[in-house]
């Protein structure tokens, strides 16, 4: 009899791109690279990133997503200490991304493991919250997450998808590791939609992103399953 695969992440899970992009063509990725730049705007709490965000809830019944009238993200500061602790707002990612083709795909394809997740603590409808990221370095220079360095999220379960990383990129590696901190796998995303998804079993980190020329940039869609912490 032929066993049901059963999405449990427990740690992380490397998915590569082409898993997400099969059923979409080059034009309609280059389509949502162009929205994806014209929604980053300077993080006003960053100068080394751009961003975007918008927070959603999808509905399991219908399979629906809609809009969440709260748009304010919040963090505790056990899961960032350097921006946790206080509400941030984040320039708005327009709401045509509810009806974007590409989104709605990648989207489908994260359903599975959210499924069954909500199905293992028995949740229904899940708050969500879709930040774009990119980071970006000149030459010489350095542009790093928040948090800087290994961590566990308050999110049960985050989507890091790749947009891009430019090919001038150097560092922007993954890491992961146990709760002391040591690492056990260094990964990265370099095609598009390369995807890590991380849960609470074990810590993430990406290291700084620099450049070896010119302006280098590493765009991510991060799709985030809320915790109940976090709404407020
Ligand atoms: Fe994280």
């Amino acid at each position: 009899m032929k066993r049901e695969v059963v999405k449990i992440v427990n740690g992380f899970k490397f998915l590569p791109g082409r898993a997400y992009l099969e059923g979409l063509d080059d034009r309609e990725y280059q389509s949502f690279k162009a929205f994806y730049d014209a929604q980053v705007k300077p993080d006003p709490y960053a100068a080394v990133r751009d961003r975007a965000m918008i927070k959603i809830v999808y509905e399991r019944i219908s399979g629906k997503i809609r809009l969440n009238p709260n748009q304010s993200y919040f963090q505790s500061y056990g899961a960032n200490d350097t921006d946790g602790g206080r509400v941030r707002v984040f320039p708005p990612v327009d709401k045509a991304i509810l009806g974007n083709r590409v989104f709605n795909h990648v989207f489908q394809c994260d359903t599975a493991y959210i499924n069954e997740y909500c199905d293992r603590v028995g949740k229904h409808d899940v708050n969500i919250s879709v930040h774009f990221i990119r980071y970006k370095a000149d030459k010489g220079g350095a542009s790093f997450s928040s948090p800087v360095w290994l961590h566990l999220d308050d999110e049960p379960l985050v989507f890091i998808h790749l947009v891009q990383l430019t090919d001038n990129a150097i560092g922007a590696d993954s890491v992961i590791s146990e709760m002391d901190s040591k690492p056990t796998n260094v990964l990265r995303l370099s095609a598009p939609f390369d995807t890590l998804i991380v849960d609470r079993a074990k810590k993430h980190a990406v290291t700084p992103l620099g450049s070896n020329e010119g302006t280098a940039y590493r765009d991510v869609m991060l799709i985030n399953l809320e915790a109940e912490v976090q709404q407020q």
